[in-house]
């Protein structure tokens, strides 16, 4: 017998679980189905950012810091570490138990909020504006219907043609997260998010890194002073990134990969890598969903195609998240989700684009919203600009973490702010500042007039907005 709901989402990532957890809030008898398994075979919702993305790759960038500090940063506050040792069987095994704590959290929240929770692949069945059949495919196979759906597939690590993943020496994320001994020499082919956080983890712990980046300029999306800043402070700490590179013949051995590359210059290399990490983008994920079957239309990159409002060209169906167009970033999965559930409940639910954060999670962090100084430039936008080192801030001296900066851009007439850019201590919490302010359209004046606690890393924010008017009080 069929069960009947208002809404089914499919998948149950950030964008699937949060649209589902909202449209329960709202009233609609909704469920959720996901496939993601774990090591028993059991249910592990959260999708990509809770099992092999943002919650475990930011777990190893904390135990990785911790040790990094333990075994170089220490000293300097009069702290002597003797007999420091790896445990990365631990320290892997610790990671786990934070995913899991997110899974259990996930399956918690669903019984919370009384959204039926099936474990197992949804596809498509057939259907019409009146409602849609979806076939869930696990240990059981059964169907259901709804009014609405939600489709919130997510994204696959892309790989290098030539170069499938096999997860033991050629690397995506899921395996970036799982070495299970330190790497002597770790290849990372993309600086983009990925490979520059997992690059990280990886030199703390004692890998020898070399990044090879296809583009001449490092973090092209970033503003430029920013980037060369990250640039600087990462190159210092022993990450090799190689940029303006051109992948040739990658050939995975018995323990090693070799990776022929030419550089910027054009001479040809070879790199010996004892595991290699390719990160160089995601693709959409609509792979067993049956979307040919019911006319579901994909855009020309394999993206489900959907408009401002994240509708598909059926009636009812809905996709949101990194199956869709837009930055692949979970908060930005999650505000589609609960836009779209409020939609269904006839609200106007709504996404602003323009104030996305960004982070990378780095040591120093990077972090940034709104438009950069090249942005501005090519579209022709009189601004001013600016800038607070840390290096200024007792806060960041006290921490023993002055590297970076922050960066307010603000419209020349109106004083309008228009991006902040931060590379830094701690840039992920102060970037929020700098979205709420953009969200109330404050000016740069706004923030240069309120009162930061001091010490506070804050009151860099504070500054940099101060600068804009050529005011900074401390710099
Ligand atoms: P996903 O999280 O991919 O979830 C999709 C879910 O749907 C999966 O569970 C999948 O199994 C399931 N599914 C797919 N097809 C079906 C089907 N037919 N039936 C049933 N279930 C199905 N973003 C950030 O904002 N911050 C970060 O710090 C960050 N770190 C990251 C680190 C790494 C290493 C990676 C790889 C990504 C990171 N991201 C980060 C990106 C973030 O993980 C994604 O943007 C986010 O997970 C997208 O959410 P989603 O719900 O669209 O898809
Ligand atoms: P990315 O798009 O961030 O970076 C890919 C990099 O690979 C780019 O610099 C690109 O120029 C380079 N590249 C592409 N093809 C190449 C080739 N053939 N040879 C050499 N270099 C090549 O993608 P990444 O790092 O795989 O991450 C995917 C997405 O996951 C990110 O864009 C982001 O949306 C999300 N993510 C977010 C995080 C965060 O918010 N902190 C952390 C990790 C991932």
């Amino acid at each position: 017998m069929s069960k009947n709901f208002d809404v089914v989402v499919i998948g149950g990532g950030p964008g699937g679980y949060i649209a589902a957890i909202r449209a329960a809030q709202l009233g609609f008898n909704t469920a959720c189905i996901d496939e993601w398994k774990n090591e028993k075979g059991g249910p592990a919702p959260g999708g990509t950012c809770t099992n092999v993305g943002c919650i475990p790759s930011k777990a190893l960038l904390q135990s990785s810091e911790h040790y990094e500090h333990a075994s170089h940063g220490f000293a300097e506050h009069g702290i002597e570490v003797k007999g420091l040792g790896l445990n990365l069987e631990k320290m892997l095994g610790r990671k786990n138990t934070v995913v899991k704590q997110n899974n259990d959290g996930i399956l918690y929240l669903f019984k919370k909020n009384k959204v039926a929770f099936f474990h197992g692949r949804g596809s498509f069945v057939k259907g019409d504006g009146n409602g849609y059949e979806i076939k869930v495919a696990g240990a059981a196979e059964e169907t259901i219907t709804a009014k609405h759906v939600i489709v919130a597939t997510g994204s696959n690590a892309r790989a290098l043609p030539g170069a499938e993943f096999d997860e033991k020496l050629i690397l995506s994320n899921t395996g970036a997260l799982a070495i299970s001994e330190v790497p002597k020499k770790l290849g990372v082919i993309g600086a983009g998010v990925i490979g520059l956080e997992m690059g990280s983890v990886w030199r703390r712990l004692g890998a020898e890194v070399t990044v090879l980046e296809a583009l001449p300029t490092f973090l092209g999306a970033v503003d430029e002073q920013i980037a060369k800043e990250a640039h600087k402070l990462l190159t210092k700490q022993g990450l090799a990134v190689n940029l303006g590179v051109k992948i040739g013949t990658i050939k995975a051995g018995k323990n090693s990969v070799s990776v022929e590359y030419t550089d910027a210059k054009g001479e040809a290399h070879t790199g010996e890598f004892d595991k290699l990490i390719i990160s160089i983008g995601r693709t959409p994920n609509t792979i067993g969903l049956n979307a040919e079957g019911v006319g579901l239309k994909l855009d020309e990159r394999g993206f489900i195609a959907v408009d401002g409002d994240c509708k598909t060209n059926l009636p009812n169906v809905w996709a949101v998240g990194d199956v869709v167009r837009g930055p692949m970033l979970a908060h930005k999965a999650e505000e589609e989700g609960v836009a779209v559930a409020e939609r269904i409940a006839g609200q106007h639910g709504h996404v602003n684009f323009n104030t996305i954060p960004w982070v990378i999670y780095t040591s120093p962090e990077i972090a940034w919203v709104g438009k950069t100084e090249q942005q501005l430039k090519a579209e022709g936008v009189q601004y001013k600009a600016g800038t607070f080192p840390f290096l200024a801030n007792g806060r960041a001296r006290a921490l023993g973490d002055t590297s970076g900066m922050v960066k307010f851009l603000a419209d020349a007439k109106t004083d309008e702010i228009l991006g902040v850019h931060i590379v830094g201590p701690m840039a992920s919490e102060l970037i929020s500042e700098a979205v709420v302010a953009m969200e109330f359209r404050a000016s740069s004046e706004d923030i240069a007039r309120i009162c930061h606690a001091h010490p506070s890393l804050s009151e860099a924010t504070k500054e940099a907005a101060l600068a804009v008017d050529k005011r900074a009080l401390n710099f």
